[in-house]
């Protein structure tokens, strides 16, 4: 950082629930950050909250209930208060072009490969890849500052999602086994939808809803 002097840094970096890496590294970054002028764009996430409101906005203060989520709200603490001028911009579940974690979970469940099931009662608001890079580059040549949320705009199940990526992949979504996560014994918040409004009303890019990004394209 010293060397190269960036004049901007995107921080995408997860160590999940390793307090070093998701809570004090970040920290570290924006102290390093500041130190070289450079503007930070940190990547968050939708853990910090518990869901017992399920509807959270940018004004929403966390309330985590898993050492992940815990992690997560701590980095977005410190380095607001060692960089104010940073962007912290929470997401939500990434899909991608059938490269993320969650495709990959569906297809093995669709095509038998894997044991499991996909919950009924999860809900997120899943973003793209694509939405979501180009909303970071938008929020980083930017001069806003302070907590962003770049959530999709639907609200969807695990179970739905799954559903989607299915149809858009050529694969049997009546396959997918569906399930309750409140009868299984993963912690975790149940029902978190990123409300994504005041941050859309200030960025060019469209954060596309799942329904629409994930519609077949043949
Ligand atoms: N994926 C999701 O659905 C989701 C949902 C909500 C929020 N987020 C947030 O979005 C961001 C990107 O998520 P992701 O799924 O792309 O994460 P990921 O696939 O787990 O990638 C994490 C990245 O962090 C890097 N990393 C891990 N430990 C590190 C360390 N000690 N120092 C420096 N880098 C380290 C890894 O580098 P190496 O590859 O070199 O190990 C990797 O590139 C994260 O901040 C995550 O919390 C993700």
């Amino acid at each position: 950082m010293a060397e190269v002097r960036p004049r901007v840094v995107i921080n995408a970096s997860s160590g999940m629930a390793d307090w070093a890496v998701t809570a004090e590294g970040p920290v570290r970054l924006a102290m390093t950050a500041a130190k070289s002028g450079s503007r930070l764009v940190h990547v968050s996430s939708d853990a910090v909250f518990s869901g017992t409101r399920v509807h959270y906005d940018e004004s929403c203060l966390p309330d985590p209930i898993t050492p992940y989520g815990a992690a997560k709200a701590a980095a977005e603490t410190g380095i607001l208060l060692v960089q104010p001028d940073a962007v912290v911009a929470r997401t939500s579940l990434i899909i991608g072009d059938g490269r993320s974690v969650h495709e990959r979970t569906v297809h093995e469940l669709a095509t038998g490969a894997r044991a499991g099931a996909l919950f009924t009662d999860d809900v997120r608001c899943p973003v793209h890849v694509t939405d979501l890079a180009t909303a970071l580059i938008e929020l980083a040549s930017g001069e806003s500052n302070g907590i962003h949320h770049l959530g999709g705009s639907d609200a969807l199940s695990r179970h739905e999602l799954g559903i989607l990526i299915a149809r858009r992949d050529g694969l049997d979504g009546s396959r997918l086994p569906a399930g309750l996560r409140a009868d299984s014994t993963l912690p975790g918040p149940l029902d978190v939808r990123l409300d994504s409004r005041a941050t859309q009303r200030r960025l060019r890019t469209t954060l596309r809803g799942g329904h629409q990004f994930l519609m077949p394209t043949a």
